[in-house]
């Protein structure tokens, strides 16, 4: 069985959560796009984990790959490798084709998101300019790392690049750190999408880790408030080279209420003393950045659009302890523009007005409580089940890799 696990939302919907509490019954782990944008907490044995660029999946499965969608940032992954593991290398793959994320990209992001009349509010870690590059055809991949005179010959390419900009770019130095990265790497670097296929033909199962959310895809989010990937479930296929017809099952996973970091249209989001209270209560500050997240109530209409563009049957809802400790619990059922109901998002998402169902709060949820022992949990979720058509798989209502119930 190889699942896709994706995000319905904003990003931080808990996938790594999820990945986390799932990951035990496969045998590989894979991102398949972003890069240290991401932020995925794990908390195991009371230890908190923050993985960014590595899957989260790796603790429960062994073995981790970085596929071709990624682009990869030398120092952030070994950093992260130090934090996690300490000195002890974990077992992980990257694909010869990845993408890496260089210091001119780091100010590219800065400098872009100065220029932008309309901010994006991005991690500021080179993402999108390290794409731009994948897709003008500039871009720096493992592969190059292998070979010193192709190497050369990219980054001269790369200097011609820059130039027009007036940012530093020295080719020696450059060339020399990413030499040393690769000799590091070398033995990691293959074609991981070989590999995977191989694997799966031998019965391997393989657990596909998304990265940013649905309504970050950089065609069917909120553009160009977006990241600059396709976040999507079928990019599991494009970022990794497993082809769609070995992909068994997408379980999308959704906050029980909603967050965005960064600017762009946020529909249900909530002011005031009560989005300090469900900020606060829920921890709402990025995992990368620190920054406070943006907070509001579910949106269906969105999370309707996003299920139906990953092709999600089944749902994790994250985040139900949280939410219980607001003392009115709202989710948005349909959309208002112009005097016109709407269940999906129309073209444009500027002057909608939620319309809003008010729910009984369920409180504090006590250890060793089970949620479908609590009416009004049990009330939340099949109101969502009802309105939006898919099941409710599971329901984490904790940080720990145990807080999690499967429902009937
Ligand atoms: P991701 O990017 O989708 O993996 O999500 P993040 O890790 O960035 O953010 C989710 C945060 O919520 C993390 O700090 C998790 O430890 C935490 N978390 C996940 N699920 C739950 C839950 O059910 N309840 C509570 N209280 N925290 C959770
Ligand atoms: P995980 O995987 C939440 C947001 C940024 C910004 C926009 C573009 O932890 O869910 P970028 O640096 O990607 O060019 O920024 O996307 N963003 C995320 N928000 N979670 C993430 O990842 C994000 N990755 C990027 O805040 O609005
Ligand atoms: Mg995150």
């Amino acid at each position: 069985m190889n699942t896709v696990v994706v995000g319905l939302q904003f990003g931080d919907e808990g996938k790594g959560k999820v990945v986390d509490a799932i990951s035990s019954k496969y045998d590989i782990a894979v991102r398949f796009q972003g890069g240290p944008n991401a932020g995925h907490t794990v908390v195991v044995g009371g230890k908190r984990y923050k993985f960014h660029m590595l899957p989260a999946g790796i603790m429960g499965t062994g073995l981790g790959i970085i596929g071709n969608g990624c682009v990869v940032s030398p120092d952030k992954l070994m950093e992260e490798i130090s934090e996690i593991f300490g000195d002890t290398m974990p077992n992980f793959k990257v694909s010869h084709r990845a993408h890496i994320i260089l210091d001119v990209h780091v100010e590219m992001d800065g400098w872009e998101e100065r220029m932008r009349s309309s901010k994006i509010g991005t991690t500021k870690r080179g993402i999108g300019p390290a794409y731009q590059d994948k897709v003008g055809r500039y871009g720096i991949r493992f592969q190059d790392l292998l070979e010193e005179y192709v190497l050369e010959k990219k980054l001269e390419n790369m200097k011609k690049r820059y130039e027009p900009y007036g940012l530093n770019f020295d080719v020696k130095e450059i060339k020399k750190k990413l030499l040393d990265f690769g000799r590091a790497m070398r033995e990691r670097i293959t074609d991981v999408s070989l590999l995977l296929n191989m694997e799966i033909k031998n019965g391997k199962s393989v657990l596909f880790e998304g990265a940013q959310g649905t309504l970050l895809d950089v065609d069917f989010g909120t553009y160009p408030f977006v990241t600059s990937s396709n976040t999507v479930a079928a990019q599991a296929s494009v970022g990794s080279g497993v082809p769609i017809t070995s992909i068994d099952n997408i379980l999308g996973v959704a906050k029980a209420y909603i967050t965005r970091v960064g600017q762009g249209p946020l529909p249900t989001e909530i002011e005031g003393e009560d989005a300090k209270k469900l900020r606060d209560a829920g921890g709402e500050y990025g995992t990368t950045t620190g920054r406070p997240r943006r907070v509001g109530w579910l949106d269906l209409p969105l999370l309707r659009y996003a299920a139906m563009i990953n092709g999600v049957r089944e749902i994790a809802l994250t985040k139900i302890d949280v939410l219980g400790k607001m003392d009115e619990i709202y989710v948005c059922d349909k959309y208002i523009k112009e005097g016109v109901k709407y269940e999906y998002p129309p073209l444009d998402l500027d002057g909608v007005e939620p319309e809003l169902v008010r729910f009984e709060s369920w409180g504090n949820i006590l250890e060793n409580e089970s949620v479908s022992d609590i009416p009004e949990v049990m009330e939340y979720i099949r109101f969502i089940e009802e309105r939006t058509g898919i099941k409710v798989k599971m329901v984490s209502y904790g940080e720990r890799r145990k807080d999690m119930e499967y429902i009937a």
